[in-house]
């Protein structure tokens, strides 16, 4: 750029200009001025035919808005002062008695707080979404084995329902996160006016009640400045992004040739250009991809607030662009997950093959043993030895002759080739455990929680 262009003040105001980004704030923004005109007339701030006068400019304007035919200024710089200035056009000096009793700073936290209860609420609303498609998917797989992994290593059989369950309740700590963040968000800060609060005989609770929220705000200063709860959201969408790319992780490994334990559907794979037997799982990358960005706008706003003086300064206005963009990210990954979810094809052959052609049966060989008195330890021993020996052998536990057995430890019978994946899991019959019993009661309370979730 020429150094002459850089510093006129078209774009000195393009440097402060929000408007681009901003401009999704537009129902907020009217809904807030609405109520505050209402509140002024009831108040006796202003007149009632004033008052109606307003709010029949502003609604014309939201139309103008919503249809496309607002004529938009940039160099009014934030959607506060594009409403307003566009409300003077069109019913004259009368606009000028809206802001009284306010000021932008209580506004612009109005409306973003506005914005993000209607965020929370539909997130929360997708993240249901995304446990259903789960909850699904394992009661229609309910006797599906699958190896269990520690360490990327294959651990123990576990149920496929166990496994996606796992994900049901992170994302239903998830959604109580979210819930709690509302309560915060849910404060009107109308009325703090500039920071000190304002001189006139206003109705707070009139105010609250009347855009939705739950209590007016204590302090003025704290009011005007406060983003913690778009910290939350925050912090809470990348927690979320975390389960999330975990799950989007698991589903990269299991459409891959090695595992082949799942086929994403065609929708969510692409071919290579070079390579055409490639059907690469892209969304699902990009759902692990994108929890990047989500961690870094988390970081930016922290940033932005570390040693801000009280009240509010200008670096205030860079809270909305990486709230927005996390709001965009983390709604559009659950809902392309939930759909990626719903539409994939389990393979119960190859799941339960990956278990079979495995030493994943040792640590119930070791139970064996400790039911047959023989201490957990030793009995650990043994079958470490039992499994060395095996794989050199080149044979699977059930492949094995009791005299093979017997040669580890005498306490080995026959009845040890009653030990199988079905025994294995159905063992496991602890609150929280694989057990068949244990994964029906498990699935019956997931949905009991979706069903809350339904109608609370
Ligand atoms: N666009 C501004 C923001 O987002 C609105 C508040 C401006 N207040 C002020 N005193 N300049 O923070």
């Amino acid at each position: 750029m020429e150094p002459d262009k850089a510093m006129s003040p078209s774009s000195a105001s393009s440097y402060t200009s929000s408007i681009h980004y901003d401009r999704r704030l537009y129902q907020q923004d009217i809904a807030g001025s609405i109520a505050h005109a209402r509140m002024l007339a009831r108040q006796s701030i202003i007149s009632k035919g004033d008052a109606q006068t307003i709010v029949r400019g502003l609604k014309a304007i939201e139309k103008e808005i919503s249809n496309g035919t607002f004529p938009w200024k940039p160099e009014l710089e934030d959607i506060h002062m594009n409403i307003e200035a566009r409300l003077f056009e069109k019913i004259g000096d009368t606009a000028g008695r809206l802001h009284t009793a306010r000021s932008r700073n209580d506004q612009v936290t109005v409306d973003t707080r506005l914005y993000a209860k209607e965020a929370i609420h539909d997130t929360v609303a997708r993240v249901s979404n995304l446990q259903r498609a789960l909850l699904d998917l394992a009661q229609a797989n309910k006797d599906v084995l699958l190896p269990g992994y520690t360490h990327m290593q294959r651990a123990q059989p576990v149920l496929l329902a166990h496994h996606l369950l796992a994900y049901f309740h992170m994302l239903q700590r998830d959604k109580e996160r979210f819930q709690e963040c509302y309560r915060r968000a849910d404060v009107l800060p109308l009325g703090s006016g500039a920071l000190a609060g304002v001189p006139y005989p206003i109705d707070r609770e009139f105010l609250a009640k009347e855009l939705g929220f739950a209590r007016a705000s204590d302090n003025s200063m704290d009011a005007v400045s406060d983003r913690d709860y778009l910290v939350e959201y925050m912090a809470d969408a990348a927690l979320c992004m975390a389960h999330v790319s975990r799950l989007a992780e698991e589903l990269v490994l299991w459409s891959s040739q090695e595992f082949d334990f799942i086929r994403l559907d065609d929708q969510y794979t692409t071919g290579s250009s070079i390579m055409p037997q490639k059907r690469n799982p892209d969304f699902a990358e990009l759902a692990r991809g994108k929890t990047g960005r989500v961690y870094g706008n988390l970081m930016g706003l922290l940033t932005v607030l570390k040693g801000l003086p009280l009240t509010y300064n200008r670096d205030l206005q860079e809270d909305k662009e990486g709230f927005f963009d996390t709001v965009d990210t983390l709604q559009s990954t659950l809902e392309v997950m939930a759909s990626m979810v719903g539409t994939m094809r389990v393979n119960p052959k190859r799941m339960r093959q990956a278990a079979e052609e495995s030493y994943i049966l040792a640590t119930d060989l070791a139970d064996y043993l400790v039911a047959k008195g023989v201490p957990f330890r030793e009995a650990h021993g043994i079958v470490a030895r039992l499994s060395v020996y095996a794989a050199d052998q080149g044979k699977l536990f059930k492949e094995l002759t009791l005299d093979e057995y017997r040669r580890f430890s005498l306490h080995f019978g026959q009845d040890v080739y009653q030990v199988t994946l079905e025994s294995s899991v159905a063992a496991r019959d602890v609150p929280g455990g694989t057990a068949p019993s244990q994964v029906e009661q498990a699935l019956a309370q997931a949905r009991g929680l979706l069903a809350k979730a339904d109608t609370g």
